[in-house]
């Protein structure tokens, strides 16, 4: 393996390619940002898999030789799809994430994400499957992504405030542990945690990160990462800067719509 493909509709799959990069230093990339179709979550599933089927077609054509879904919306809409039509590995985040939950609560687990992933019941049954009599908690949190693709920070009142309404249903129940299950969330983790002391964040990329270490690790290439998007953001090019501090200026191509 030599060029890892990963995209997502927008800013949230930057946290995935940072967990990869850090496990991968010889590994090419090239990372996707559907910033012309952002948000998915709010799309059905029929939409969200055609949507990512362009994506990984995109990704295939600039010579990605595996293929991450750095998105839990096209995970859920596409996972099963993508691996059966493609001729290269194909990974998502929501298996590894509930994985990762479920090793680390004795409680319950809450899972915030977007629309369709809750919809998709996707992480209802991976989590269930594990550990079938535990207490589960599937919260919407669409208007988080679209804050973040806005470049709003965490520490903005609007922020905290969207996060602390999403989070009420979960206050004085139970759970030790939070499945950011969304890409674009670890953004906002340092307002999630504030808002729940002492419960457990689970990463989703970081856990697919985790989980394919080895892997990353014999990746030969030469470090290089492009990164291109389907439509131009200022927010997006920032978010490169924060999370890619060897980015160049001006290394974000757009290369149209999909
Ligand atoms: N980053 C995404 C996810 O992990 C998608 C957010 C969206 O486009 O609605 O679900």
């Amino acid at each position: 393996m030599k060029k890892i493909g990963v995209f997502d509709s927008g800013i949230g799959g930057l946290t995935v390619l940072r967990a990869l990069r850090r496990r991968a230093p010889r590994a090419d990339f090239v990372f996707l940002g559907d910033l012309a179709r952002v948000p998915y979550g709010v799309h059905d599933q029929p939409t969200i898999l055609s949507y990512a089927r362009s994506d990984a077609e995109f990704l295939l054509s600039q010579g990605a030789d595996a293929i991450v879904i750095a998105c839990n919306t096209a995970t859920a809409a596409a996972l099963d799809a993508l691996r059966e039509e493609l001729d290269v590995p194909v990974w998502g985040v929501i298996a590894p994430a509930a994985e990762e939950a479920v090793r680390l609560s004795r409680g319950g687990i809450a899972v915030m994400a977007t629309e369709a992933t809750v919809r998709s019941g996707s992480y209802e049954r991976t989590l269930r499957a594990l550990r079938p009599g535990g207490e589960y908690h599937f919260l919407p949190c669409q208007k988080l992504v679209s804050l973040i693709e806005r470049g709003v920070p965490e520490e903005a009142e609007e922020a905290v405030e969207q996060c602390r309404a999403y989070l009420a249903p979960i206050v004085g129940k139970s759970v030790d542990t939070l499945v950011l299950g969304c890409t674009h969330f670890p953004l906002y983790s340092g307002a999630i945690a504030s808002l729940l002391p002492g419960v457990k964040l689970v990463d989703s990329g970081e856990a697919l990160a985790g989980q394919l270490s080895e892997i990353l690790r014999e990746a030969s290439g030469e470090g290089r990462t492009d990164y291109c998007v389907t439509a131009r953001s200022e927010a997006f090019e920032r978010a490169v800067k924060r999370l890619d501090g060897s980015a160049a200026p001006g290394c974000v191509r757009c290369v149209g719509a999909l």
